[in-house]
């Protein structure tokens, strides 16, 4: 297993498997006809222009040389928000069928090491309300709930909700924190 900053080579495999992450973790909740139109050469576009842009942000994760099973992209915070959090992990995805084997676990360690080394103190992220597998790992990786929001998803409006971590700290097993929707840090 191989952890490491995504070169201009990667951006087509990533773009890849976001796309089947998102047709696969999101059906049902998003529309159909929205999900179908998911483009695999407008997200390849997408992430050669953020490996450029923001070197070092997206991480990529394989079981072997050449087989990438997952990514996480994460940096400083680019947009001012509410509430005091310096870092920000923009979107992880596990391949569907490398999911439950730990890959994520690993690059949400590896972006929070990313973040620390960027100067951060902690971080946060954005994910869908129905996102019920992702809220899970989220929660068992000690996120808490610190605020939420509503987004456009083709001709759907779906409700966010962001998870936060006060310290770049990930929970272990038997120590996660369980979470609220009524109970959002200030
Ligand atoms: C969410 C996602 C990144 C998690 O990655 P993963 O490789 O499947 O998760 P891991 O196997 O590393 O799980 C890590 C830990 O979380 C726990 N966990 C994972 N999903 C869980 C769930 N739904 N409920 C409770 N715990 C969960 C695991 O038991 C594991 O615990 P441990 O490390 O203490 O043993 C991955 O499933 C994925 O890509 N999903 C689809 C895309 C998506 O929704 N991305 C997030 C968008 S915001």
């Amino acid at each position: 297993m191989i952890i490491r900053q995504a070169e201009p080579r990667d951006a087509r495999h990533v773009a890849e498997i976001h796309t089947a992450s998102w047709q696969s973790a999101f059906h049902g909740i998003m529309s159909d006809d929205f999900l179908a139109r998911q483009n695999v050469e407008k997200r390849e576009a997408e992430w050669l222009k953020n490996i450029m842009d923001y070197p070092g942000n997206l991480l990529i994760i394989s079981d072997s040389e050449s087989d990438i099973v997952g990514f996480s992209c994460s940096g400083r915070v680019v947009r001012q928000t509410e509430h005091a959090f310096d870092g920000q992990v923009f979107g992880i995805h596990v391949s569907p069928v490398s999911k439950g084997r730990g890959y994520g676990r690993q690059l949400m360690t590896a972006s929070f090491n990313w973040l620390a080394s960027l100067g951060c103190k902690n971080a946060f992220l954005w994910t869908l309300e129905a996102n019920d597998d992702a809220r899970g790992f989220y929660e068992a990786l000690g996120g808490r709930i610190i605020a939420l929001k509503s987004d456009n998803f083709g001709d759907r409006t779906l409700e966010e909700l962001a998870y936060g971590w006060e310290t770049l700290t990930l929970a272990r097993r038997g120590h996660s924190c369980t979470t609220s929707r009524d109970e959002p840090l200030s």
